[in-house]
């Protein structure tokens, strides 16, 4: 299928759905809560908050800024405002980083494919026994990535859009009854106290960094991802409303989580720092005391693995956009290889679950498993590296004055003391405190 003139999305309400559905997903339910876990709890979050309101917000309105303006993927919108030079490197590292990141999200996505089975079925494995099974960690893996690029396929309004409708809604409800429960579980109230009660002693640099990461990984920023969804909004979008909105619903539905996930944990007198596989042994452990807890279960791991899609469509298309745009592949063409790449790049983490103890025992940068390791560098490290330049290229390259009458346009005078805002934090402050978070990794701060 080749698209001869660009597609859009179908109204504002289907952009800023689409735009919710990339950023809501395994990053607010998974990710968020075990590195909330790892990093202590309250303080976490507490600067978690501050790294969505003063760097996230402003990196969003920039990507949308630059995709609409364009109405390219990432390395054509970069080349497009420079033709030459090296900043289009900016951009594949984009495509790089989303394919990578849908190697490994994938598998996550397909272990929540399992839970719908093993929770209708009663099966009593732990999770443990079943990520370290082959058999079901690549069926899985390779069903949802099926999944992922037959929407893909589908394109921008009829494969996208449509997904992203029904479900935010429904998400949030099932999350809402599920805090309902588990806040009334006997003992959780030191799951409350950990989750929202701030112990400052807490607060490294390593968790600055971590809190930074999970910010760019559960906004889908740092790889352009909102550049290519920006390239499909109509220019009469709001974009700063438009953000804001995507990151409140985003952060509403982290924070929920964890409100599900910390009391039932601590009820159950588990440890908060078990790593990637904490929410997958807590919440059965919340199915199996509830009223009704296989339909709950099995209902909500469906919508888990819908949110999960309707993200990891986004990391897919922005090497397919990029494919069709520069490289004029057929749509067909590029999602069948950009999806078999991620497969194989997929595998060492894959059998990274305790199948293969090579790749189980890799140790590097504090994280064991490659599954663990590659999340650090992709999930955190090339993402918010990614957010650096951007933020670098949109607010000194490009200039955040043109990247300015780009957002104004179509709305009046008064956003322009924002406007004035939004410059100075993507020209100053993103750049100086991304710079000085990234210099943990080496150690020298
Ligand atoms: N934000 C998604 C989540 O939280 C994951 C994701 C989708 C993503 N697209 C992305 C992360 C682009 C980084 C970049 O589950």
């Amino acid at each position: 299928m080749i698209e001869e003139q660009r597609s859009q999305w179908g109204s504002k309400l289907g952009f800023i759905l689409a735009a919710s559905g990339s950023a809501i997903g395994l990053g607010n339910i998974w990710r968020f809560p075990y590195t909330t876990g790892e990093n202590g709890g309250a303080a976490f979050v507490l600067v978690y908050l501050i790294c969505v309101v003063v760097i996230g917000i402003p990196v969003l309105i920039a990507e949308l800024s630059l995709g609409r303006h364009t109405q390219r993927n990432p390395v054509g919108a970069i080349k497009t405002i420079v033709p030459k030079g090296a900043w289009k490197i900016l951009g594949y590292l984009g495509v790089i980083t989303g394919i990578v990141i849908l190697s490994y999200y994938s598998i996550v996505a397909g272990w929540t494919i399992g839970y719908i089975v093993k929770t209708f079925t009663h099966t009593t494995s732990d999770f443990g026994q079943f990520i370290a099974d082959p058999k079901s960690e690549f069926g899985y893996f390779i069903v949802f990535l099926g999944l992922t690029m037959l929407v893909v396929l589908g394109g921008v309004k009829e494969g996208i859009e449509r997904w992203s409708k029904i479900l935010m809604p429904l998400l949030f409800l099932i999350l809402l009854g599920l805090i309902l429960f588990a806040i009334t579980l006997p003992g959780a109230e030191a799951g409350i106290k950990f989750y929202l009660s701030p112990d400052f002693s807490k607060i490294t640099g390593k968790t600055i960094l971590a809190a930074l990461g999970q910010a760019f990984f559960s906004l889908s920023l740092g790889m352009g991802a909102m550049i290519t969804y920006g390239s499909y909004i109509p220019k009469n979008t709001n974009l700063i409303t438009s953000a804001t909105t995507v990151a409140l619903s985003d952060t509403l539905i982290a924070i929920m989580a964890g409100l599900v996930i910390f009391p039932a944990l601590f009820a159950a007198g588990m440890s908060p720092a078990q790593g990637p596989g904490l929410v997958f042994n807590v919440l059965p452990q919340i199915f199996s005391q509830m009223p009704a807890g296989t339909i709950v279960g099995v209902f909500f791991f469906i919508l888990l693995a819908i949110a999960a899609l309707t993200s990891s469509i986004s990391l897919l298309e922005v090497g397919v956009a990029w494919a069709v745009d520069e490289l004029k592949l057929t749509r067909t063409k590029a999602t069948l290889a950009l999806g078999f790449a991620a497969f194989i790049i997929g595998i060492p983490s894959a059998m990274s679950q305790g199948y293969s103890s090579f790749f189980s025992n890799l140790h590097l940068l504090g994280k064991t498993g490659f599954l663990d390791i590659v999340d650090f560098l992709f999930g955190s490290f090339a993402l918010t590296f990614g957010g650096l330049i951007l933020s670098i290229f949109i607010g000194w390259k490009w200039g955040s004055a043109k990247a300015s009458d780009e957002i104004m346009y179509g709305l009046d005078k008064n956003y322009k003391p924002v406007l004035k805002i939004w410059s100075f934090l993507i020209r100053f402050v993103c750049p100086v405190v991304i710079f000085f978070v990234l210099l943990n990794i080496f150690e020298i701060f």
